[in-house]
């Protein structure tokens, strides 16, 4: 399975994904806003591997004047039917279609581990106005809960992938994984839960690359062992899903 087609894995779950996917948290954007201290309210931004649009619209209700940059068509497609109003270009993060200068912010939600940070940071400064900044972040799940850790575990050892995990801040060795090297950077991590019915839970599972790759049935069997797991820790179907959201912002200068 090539990281290719793990990172196009989610066009055909477009619905699946718009559905049950956690959006992110209102204190998110207001880090945002300090650490790269130019208010949304405004802003130029790209988004970059905008998917279906959760980060899109979160961005754009708070004012800024967004772009979304989207690689894959299922997606795209779904980004069309629910934000028409605001503009889509199909490209990627390693050879964006956008001129130079020309945004104040680019934003990479849950996006970035799938670029190549050899073309994409290049790319970013480029399109990246002096002073600008490039946005990352992650939705981690929160690995001090047990019930989460345990479910990760099985998670890893059923599709042999792995999701994004919270890196420490202030490690050098996470600048370099990141391909960040050299840049000015700011970071922070924000906890957050929600609360949802068990069947989104399972929803948002199965909308990860490592199970939209695998076979159907091994899935479904894989969601109905959890189902029955889950419902002996929440036995009114209401699940509590915690997330670390790990925040970076680069710049230049
Ligand atoms: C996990 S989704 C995140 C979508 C959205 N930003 C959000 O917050 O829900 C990752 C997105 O990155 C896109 N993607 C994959 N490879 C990419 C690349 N090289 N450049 C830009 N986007 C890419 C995928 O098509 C997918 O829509």
């Amino acid at each position: 399975m090539t990281s290719r087609s793990r990172a196009m894995s989610f066009n055909a779950a477009a619905d699946r994904y718009a559905a049950y996917r956690p959006s992110y948290p209102s204190e998110l954007f207001d880090a945002v806003e300090e650490l790269t201290r130019i208010p949304l309210a405004g802003a130029r931004v790209a988004d970059v591997g905008a998917g279906t649009g959760i980060s899109t619209e979160q961005l754009v209700a708070r004012g800024a004047d967004v772009i979304a940059v989207e690689p894959g068509e299922g997606m795209a497609a779904w980004f069309r039917k629910t934000l028409p109003d605001v503009p889509l270009v199909r490209g990627d993060a390693n050879a964006l279609p956008l001129a130079d200068g020309c945004r104040d912010l680019l934003t990479y939600a849950q996006s970035w581990h799938w670029t190549d940070p050899q073309r994409s940071v290049p790319e970013a400064l480029r399109v990246l106005r002096p002073g600008g900044s490039l946005v990352i972040w992650w939705n981690t799940t929160a690995h001090d809960v047990p019930w989460i850790a345990e479910q990760t575990e099985r998670i890893t050892r059923h599709t042999g992938a792995t999701s994004p995990t919270l890196s420490p801040l202030g490690d050098p060795d996470a600048v370099r994984k990141a391909g960040l090297e050299g840049l000015r950077i700011g970071r922070r991590h924000l906890r957050w839960s929600r609360t949802v019915p068990l069947d989104t839970h399972l929803g948002n599972l199965a909308s990860h690359s490592g199970f939209l790759v695998m076979d159907d049935a091994a899935t479904e069997a894989f969601l109905d062992a959890e189902r029955e797991r889950l419902r002996l820790l929440f036995p009114d179907e209401r699940v509590v899903e915690t997330y670390v959201v790990d925040l970076w912002v680069a710049s230049s200068s």
